[in-house]
């Protein structure tokens, strides 16, 4: 059961089936109410803003963006890493944690960063990675030649055996990005495990000393006046010491494709849910609960719900896995319905529909979906995370071979934020940038959409802007009107509104009786065909793939609801 903060508790009993029931939340379990309050909005950094012309975005880029950020309404900015790296995993490969590429700037520019979002009410996040560090580490180098403390800060294993004189790998894991989790280093003569790429070798948390190294970069940047982190693959951060083989999921044969293995032994170990409370601890007792981290966790409902912690969520991204461009209604509402359901007392639910490892929301759904999109997470109950772009609906851009940077596949969705229509959409002023834009930002930019009445950007700030003014709902279920219609209510303090969604190829006409009201169209969808302030009467016709917020007085909907 969902437990939300209501200002009243309501009887379970009362409720219809398949309510959801919100009671009232003790507020002793610490979660920071800006977190809960709050949009998340994620920043790739080097695809932001570039002030200095070299190609590459940096802090100051942000900082100079800082009033646009205010201006959208979100609450919490997660900065995508920025640390030390020979960015072979843009990032995420990190050779420093406790210091900033110079690409992106100093740490004073990050100290700036952080005071100038506090002085505008903003909270700071940082990425933090713990699975993995980049090759190019000082710990691994000693680790390579057994050298200090840092000798077993990484998974070493000897040699399963040797074929001709060559060695083994230790058993059939498989990594994220291909091929062996294991690599053999000449100079230990042992395989070190990366459950990522060969320059990311994992970080061993069976030994004290390393977790204290983590728990000490996380006490660094919180002293800085980081606000929290996004933490980043925590499934893989600890395996089985065994380290046998992980089966075959039924069906499927190839030792080479990591679907095919049942990752019994790689993720969400029991070890790895400890360090993590660890952490959480740590938060409690040295931030007073101040903190907060959000968790990057791919995974079944069940293992995910088992992240939540008192200063902690698990990300939720049912929203990307199991709700797809064919989804019907019914589909959504059950995707909404389950994860709600899950949460445990007391906790607080989230949305996502992107980031940077993940096809762009106007791409992965259409363009046609992209208000409705965002107009379903920001009403939503919980906290709403968005992805650099999204706002202005950006869209995945084409990557030639020869500009081909991400071995996965992921840069499309990363490339540079579109500002304005001149050289570079106003990203840079150089001649040439990291990546290259979606050459629509002649079209799709921050400025145009700023100067439109009706824009991407317009949806988003007015859907934020309700969103300030809604009460953590007493009860919450998202309706289905046949196979294709979703909605639900959210209320005001005076008033109610309902979010109606059309997701079919084609449109749908809703009786207005379904909703229990005659309301006046609040937002609409670029695409809804309807203007702020139209009256609805006997039927709602929404377009293909479009959504309006209807509002409707609080007094009738309540007799209404009296008398259903
Ligand atoms: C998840 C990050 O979001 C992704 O970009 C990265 O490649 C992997 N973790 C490895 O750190
Ligand atoms: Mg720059």
């Amino acid at each position: 059961m969902v437990i939300l903060e209501t200002e009243c508790q309501i009887s379970a009993a009362m409720m219809l089936p398949a309510v959801l029931v919100f009671l009232l939340a003790t507020s002793a379990l610490g979660i920071p109410d800006w977190w809960k309050t709050s949009v998340l909005y994620q920043i790739y950094p080097r695809s932001y803003s570039d002030s200095d012309g070299d190609g590459n975005g940096d802090i100051r880029g942000i900082i100079n963006h800082l009033p646009y950020i205010k201006s959208l309404g979100v609450g919490v900015v997660w900065l995508s890493p920025i640390y030390s790296s020979p960015w072979q995993d843009m990032g995420y490969d990190i050779s420093n944690f406790k210091d900033v590429h110079p690409k992106y700037g100093t740490l004073d520019d990050v100290k700036e960063l952080i005071d100038k979002s506090h002085q505008q009410g903003m909270k700071v996040f940082m990425d933090f990675v713990p699975n993995h560090s980049s090759d190019q580490h000082p710990w691994f180098n000693a680790s390579r030649y057994s050298v200090g403390d840092a000798k077993d800060y990484y998974v070493w294993v000897n040699p399963k055996g040797y074929l001709g004189g060559k060695p083994i790998p230790p058993n059939n894991w498989l990594s994220n990005f291909g091929g062996s989790a294991w690599e053999y280093d000449e100079v230990r003569k042992q395989y070190y495990l990366h459950e990522f790429g060969p320059y990311q070798p994992d970080l061993n948390y069976r030994n004290p000393k390393l977790v204290e190294q983590m728990k000490d970069v996380l006490r660094f940047w919180f002293n800085l006046g980081i606000d929290g982190f996004r933490c980043d693959t925590v499934p893989h951060l600890v395996e089985d010491s065994s380290f046998k083989d992980e089966p075959f999921l039924p069906g499927c044969t190839d030792p080479n494709n990591r679907g095919c293995l049942d990752h019994i032994y790689t993720e969400n170990q029991p070890e790895t849910y400890d360090v993590l409370k660890q952490f959480d601890e740590m938060i409690q007792k040295e931030y007073n609960s101040t903190r907060y981290l959000v968790l990057e966790v791919y995974a079944s409902l069940d293992k995910v719900i088992k992240y939540y912690q008192q200063q902690s969520s698990p990300f939720n991204f049912f929203l990307i896995t199991d709700f797809k461009r064919d989804s019907t209604a019914v589909e959504l509402a059950k995707v909404v319905h389950d994860y709600l359901q899950s949460i445990p007392s007391g906790m607080w639910p989230n949305w996502v529909v992107g980031n940077h490892d993940q096809s762009r929301v106007g791409t992965r759904m259409g363009e046609d979906l992209i208000d409705s999109m965002n107009m379903l997470i920001l009403l939503l109950p919980g906290t709403a995370v968005t992805f650099q772009g999204e706002e202005i609906g950006m869209t995945d851009a084409y990557i030639r071979k020869d500009q081909v940077l991400d071995s996965v596949g992921r840069d499309p969705q990363r490339s540079p934020v579109q500002w304005d229509s001149t050289k570079n959409g106003g990203f840079s002023t150089g001649d040439k940038t990291w990546l290259p834009l979606n050459s629509n930002y002649w079209r799709v930019n921050v400025k145009a959409e700023t100067a439109k009445p009706k824009s991407h950007l317009s949806v988003y700030k007015k859907t934020l802007e309700l969103r300030r003014n809604l009460k953590n709902p007493t009860d919450f279920k998202v309706n289905t009107y046949g196979k294709w219609v979703a909605y639900f209510k959210r209320d005001s303090e005076t008033e109610s509104y309902f979010y109606v969604i059309n997701l079919n190829d084609r449109e749908e006409m809703i009786p207005t009786s379904v909703i229990g009201a005659s309301p006046t169209v609040y937002i609409a969808s670029e695409n809804a065909g309807y203007s702020e302030g139209n009256k609805i009467s006997e039927y709602l016709v929404l377009p293909p793939r479009s959504s309006v917020v209807l509002l409707a007085p609080n007094k009738m909907l309540n007799k209404l609801l009296r008398s259903a």
